[in-house]
């Protein structure tokens, strides 16, 4: 890792396969969509697309469930199709990166069926078995991430195995060495294919704890967050640094490590020049209104502060040393509109989408575009829980109801945080299905797509797309904004975000006004007389300064070179 890298220097957009593009009409999106799109997404001005899980599997977890890390599921096409899209992304500049499921595999991969034939055949400590407690319970009282108990009981085995996740996400045992041996051969026929990186799901579960033992419960299940005692815990770093040392090291790729749990003060531990990963995605600006608890049905308020505080930490740790993963959306969070500005923000249409846009692909990083957040796609509200598909918004929604929320009450947490919300299927076009495909779609289309399309927005040279197209460039134009040090102004101010990026030859100030009203900035003199060149703004009239004073329009962004 050197000062310059071309993975700094780049966006990477996300594609969920599922609801990208459906090129064989059976209502579900495949590799040969996403190959139909290339040039979309090259005209974005995207250099690394990021693909979710499309290896063979049982789809419980939509594919985070794996069953052959070498095989393509048919759903989404075939190995031959994988190579193709390798191919045809690298004749438009663009690399492919797999996501790389490591913590745990389905229930049904022959590793599992194996290991759970009998205590002494050849798999036997491949995954993670216990005991059951005297009483005949669970080795201990953790609950799995999607909810219920982390342990589930396996009659022919006669003994617990422990999933973090699903029942049917069984963990790897990491402490065994042929597990890791294994893990790195299947690693490394993708570092063949030529791919451009890996997205690695989870892993800083990876490395469990020395001693098994029951902690205190936080929820009337009796039951404690499995995280509390799987997450980063220590010695994972030894794990880690092994794997590099065997597979990515040889190869010119980069690696983006989906991290919870580990503090932004150990962001140079696992990124920067003796780290692991090149970049993380971090998770507490995304926990903001979820809180550690992570119940969708206790909600913790927020505020414009909080958000500037956990970032410009982050970015504190990042200016010293190390890399950072930048995103509002993924395929496990709500749409960034209604999260981080809600109700008012998705009426005013693309201003706000804008603003956000604004904010964070210029913050110290790489940033990440997920799918339909170019067209300003927002959360859907299905009318009823059956209408879900998620995991864990069912989960989330009976544990609502078991602790006491009405019906509707539960219903709109799961609007606020399903993971449905930006699982719905991309909307290209105006025509039926949001032309997604022509046949039901296996998720409900969201019914603004009339209104928000891709088709709309390649026609409108003021759209969303290309102001997302513009940020890129003006990125890729700026060494300050690839490089540069992040610095915070006015960190009390309740409305304005603004902050600067510097390098030793350029400066860069960008302000943000996060309410949804017109905001005065009381910006000092120089401050003022330095913003001398607004290199990019969201709003075609600005407002005239008075009183050395920023009038900023309700979500108004600007970007100033400073003198
Ligand atoms: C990660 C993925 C999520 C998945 C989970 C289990 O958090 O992003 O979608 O359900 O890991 O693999």
């Amino acid at each position: 890792m050197g000062e310059r890298d071309w993975w700094k220097e780049i966006a990477v957009y996300q594609v969920y396969p599922k609801s990208f593009k459906d090129a064989n009409d059976d209502g579900s999106g495949d590799l040969k969509g996403i190959i139909e799109k290339l040039d979309y997404l090259q005209n974005l001005g995207i250099e690394a697309i990021w693909i979710n899980p499309v290896y063979q599997s049982p789809m419980v977890d939509n594919g985070y469930d794996i069953m052959d890390y070498k095989a393509i599921h048919p759903q989404f096409g075939t190995m031959q199709d994988m190579d193709q899209l390798i191919s045809e992304a690298g004749k438009r500049g663009m690399r492919i990166v797999m996501d790389l499921v490591l913590n745990h595999t389905s229930n049904q991969h022959p590793w599992f069926l194996e290991s759970k034939r009998s205590r002494t055949n050849a798999k036997k400590d491949w995954y993670i078995w216990r005991d059951p407690k005297p009483d005949g319970t669970a080795p201990t009282n953790w609950r799995a991430e999607f909810g219920g108990s982390s342990w589930t009981f396996d009659e022919q085995r006669g003994q617990y195995y422990l999933h973090c996740f699903a029942a049917e996400q069984p963990d790897l045992n990491w402490a065994n060495p042929d597990v890791r041996a294994a893990i790195y051969e299947f690693i490394t026929f993708w570092l063949e294919k030529g791919v451009g990186g890996f997205r690695l799901d989870a892993i800083t579960y990876i490395k469990k704890p020395e001693r098994f033992t029951d902690l205190p419960p936080n929820g009337e299940d009796g039951l404690a967050p499995v995280g509390r005692a799987s997450l980063n815990q220590p010695g994972i770093l030894d794990y880690l640094h092994e794997m590099k040392a065997r597979t990515f090291d040889n190869y010119d790729i980069f690696t983006v490590a989906e991290a919870p749990g580990v503090p932004a003060e150990q962001i140079p531990q696992f990124t920067g020049e003796n780290g692991v990963f090149s970049m993380l995605i971090e998770f507490d600006h995304i926990n903001m209104g979820v809180g550690s608890e992570q119940k969708w049905y206790e909600p913790m308020p927020w505020s414009l502060t909080d958000l500037k505080q956990i970032v410009s930490k982050s970015q504190h740790f990042v200016n010293k040393s190390g890399w950072s993963a930048l995103y509002l959306e993924n395929h496990d969070s709500p749409r960034s509109i209604n999260s981080y500005l809600g109700d008012q923000a998705v009426k005013a249409g693309t201003i706000s989408a804008k603003l956000l846009g604004t904010f964070y692909t210029l913050l110290k990083g790489t940033p990440y575009i997920y799918q339909g957040q170019e067209l300003g796609m927002t959360n859907v509200h299905y009318p009823s829980i059956d209408k879900y598909d998620d995991l864990s918004s069912l989960n989330q929604y009976r544990s609502a109801i078991r602790e006491g929320c009405s019906e509707q009450e539960a219903l709109e947490a799961v609007w606020h945080f399903s993971r449905d919300n930006s699982r719905t299927p991309m909307q290209w076009s105006d025509q039926v299905y949001a032309g997604f495909s022509t046949q039901k779609p296996w998720l409900g289309v969201h019914p603004n797509f009339v209104r928000v399309n891709a088709q709309a927005e390649l026609r409108n040279p003021d759209s969303l797309y290309y102001y997302y197209q513009k940020l890129i460039r003006l990125r890729k134009s700026s060494r300050a904004l690839r490089y540069g040090d992040y610095a915070l102004l006015k960190p009390d101010h309740e409305h304005v975000w603004a902050y600067t990026r510097s390098c030793s030859r350029e400066k860069m100030l960008v302000i943000l006004n996060f309410s949804d009203t017109l905001v005065d900035f009381p910006s000092s003199q120089e401050l003022v007389q330095a913003a001398t060149k607004l290199v990019l703004g969201n709003v075609s009239q600005r407002l005239p300064d008075h009183e050395n004073k920023m009038q900023l329009k309700p979500y108004e962004a600007r970007v100033y070179l400073v003198k």
